[in-house]
């Protein structure tokens, strides 16, 4: 039911967003980049938005945005059947190396701001025992690790956390071995066993953001 409730929203975004391409190619040639079509779902400080599922940029490292962006692009990521999200923003990566570095630039210029915490219910005591598998790469405070090539957990939106976790674990993302890093990460997965271990560890990223 709340898949599908996600599904309709996320269909009204793509039609609202079609709709504003279709209105702005008929007054002007298109740019090749333009921001406000990543404003439409990300929001318009970056900071995320519940409602389409599209998670915070503010804030992002510049080498992990550049990889996600041209693993959507070339269809390692949000191309699985079952990823209602991922599947979302696939078709609005078919960007060039030149408007993805302008983008990494745009971006830049957002200030690192931590999503609010939506998740309260998880046994924050037992996510940070689980926790410390993920600190090897993640970082002890969840502030990501460059040389690991894991990115920082810490301040991003902790619906969208869980969603990834959840789709690694079903093999929706990472799902391809020329993923170096999403594979990876999908193996990295299987520590958490249940539902409840997500809830858990997600909760206990929560308590680790910079204010
Ligand atoms: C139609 C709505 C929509 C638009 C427009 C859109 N996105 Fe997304 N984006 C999403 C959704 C939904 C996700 C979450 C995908 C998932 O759960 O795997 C996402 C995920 C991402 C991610 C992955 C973040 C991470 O932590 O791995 C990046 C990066 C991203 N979008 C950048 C962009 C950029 C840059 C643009 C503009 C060129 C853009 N998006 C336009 C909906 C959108
Ligand atoms: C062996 C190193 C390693 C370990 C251990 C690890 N990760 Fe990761 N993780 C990665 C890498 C690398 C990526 C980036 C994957 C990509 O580029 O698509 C990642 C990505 C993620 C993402 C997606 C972030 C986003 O913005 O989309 C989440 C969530 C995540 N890891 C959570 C965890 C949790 C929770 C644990 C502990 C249970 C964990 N990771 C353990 C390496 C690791």
């Amino acid at each position: 039911m709340i898949a599908r409730v996600k599904h309709v929203l996320i269909l009204a975004a793509l039609m609202l967003f079609s709709m504003q391409v279709a209105a702005q190619e008929t007054e002007q040639e298109r740019e090749p980049f333009d921001d406000r079509y990543c404003m439409t779902c990300h929001g318009i400080d970056g900071v995320g938005n519940f409602g389409v599922q599209a998670p915070r940029l503010a804030g992002m490292e510049p080498w992990y945005l550049e990889r996600q962006l041209k693993l959507f692009r070339d269809g390692l990521r949000g191309k699985h059947p079952e990823d209602t999200e991922g599947l979302a923003m696939q078709p609005m990566a078919v960007l060039t190396d030149e408007s993805i570095t302008d983008i990494v630039a745009w971006v830049g210029t957002w200030e690192y701001k931590p999503a609010p915490a939506t998740i309260t219910a998880g046994d924050k005591e037992h996510g940070e025992s689980l926790y410390q598998t993920c600190a090897t790469c993640h970082g002890i405070n969840a502030e990501g690790n460059e040389s690991m090539n894991a990115p920082a957990l810490a301040g991003q939106n902790d619906w969208y956390l869980v969603t990834q976790l959840q789709n690694f674990k079903a093999g929706y993302r990472g799902y391809r071995d020329d993923d170096v890093y999403g594979s990876q990460m999908r193996q990295m997965s299987g520590v958490l066993q249940t539902r409840q271990d997500i809830i858990d560890v997600v909760s206990y990223i929560n308590t680790l953001r910079k204010l």
